[in-house]
């Protein structure tokens, strides 16, 4: 077993952002490298007529998940589908959803978000910015949280002709921002 299957023996995992480009690929590596894993949690909003139910069929049903369900035929089983809106002031989750999403989960990997260049400023910052905040708030009151993994928006340095791996301060106090849009 690999060091990394290793690490996922046993943990819970929540995933946001899990019917997403980036989450559906994420959820299928975790599911097909770590048979150990315990759950994956995914926040899942009903869309387009379709319930939440609907939407991870939808997703194990696709030929992304062929491979994974030949080496975990009971992946149905391992994922749970929390609703959820993280537009929404409190993410739109249940109390008893919740209590469990606290209690249980061990790592978090957070992909939802808008990547829309031309997207409402109020509507960016509402999803990429406050409801991220909201979710670190809400992983700071998990006891068993070993890691919290933002994939942050692509080309948020677009101003900078070399990009390094470092963190820039950013030209407005972020603060400022999130309390602007509440104006
Ligand atoms: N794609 C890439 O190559 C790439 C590379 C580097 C970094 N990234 C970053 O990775 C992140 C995800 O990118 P992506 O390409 O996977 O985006 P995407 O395909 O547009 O997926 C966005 C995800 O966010 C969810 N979401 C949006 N609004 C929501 C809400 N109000 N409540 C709950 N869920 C909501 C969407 O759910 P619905 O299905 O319900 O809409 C979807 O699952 C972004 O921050 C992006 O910048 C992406």
């Amino acid at each position: 077993m690999s060091t990394i299957a290793a690490f996922y023996e046993g943990k819970s995992i929540l995933i946001t952002g899990a019917t997403g480009f980036l989450g559906k690929v994420l959820m299928e590596k975790l599911f097909r490298t770590c048979p150990g894993l315990k759950v994956i949690y995914i926040l899942v909003r009903p869309k387009a007529g379709h319930t939440l139910q609907q939407r991870v069929v939808q997703i194990l049903n696709s030929k992304l998940f062929e491979k994974v369900k030949e080496v975990c035929p009971n992946v149905h089983e391992k994922i749970r589908a929390i609703k959820s809106d993280l537009n929404h002031s409190d993410l739109a989750i249940s109390k008893e959803d919740m209590q469990e999403l606290l209690s249980c989960t061990d790592i978090i990997f957070h992909c939802a978000a808008t990547v829309r260049f031309d997207d409402h400023l109020r509507h960016a910052v509402q999803l990429n910015v406050i409801a991220t905040q909201k979710l670190l708030l809400m992983a700071s009151q998990m006891p068993k949280l070993k890691a919290f993994i933002h994939l942050s928006t692509a080309f948020s340095n677009c101003n900078l002709k070399h990009i390094d791996e470092v963190v820039y301060p950013c030209p407005v106090e972020p603060k400022k921002i999130i309390d602007s849009m509440e104006c």
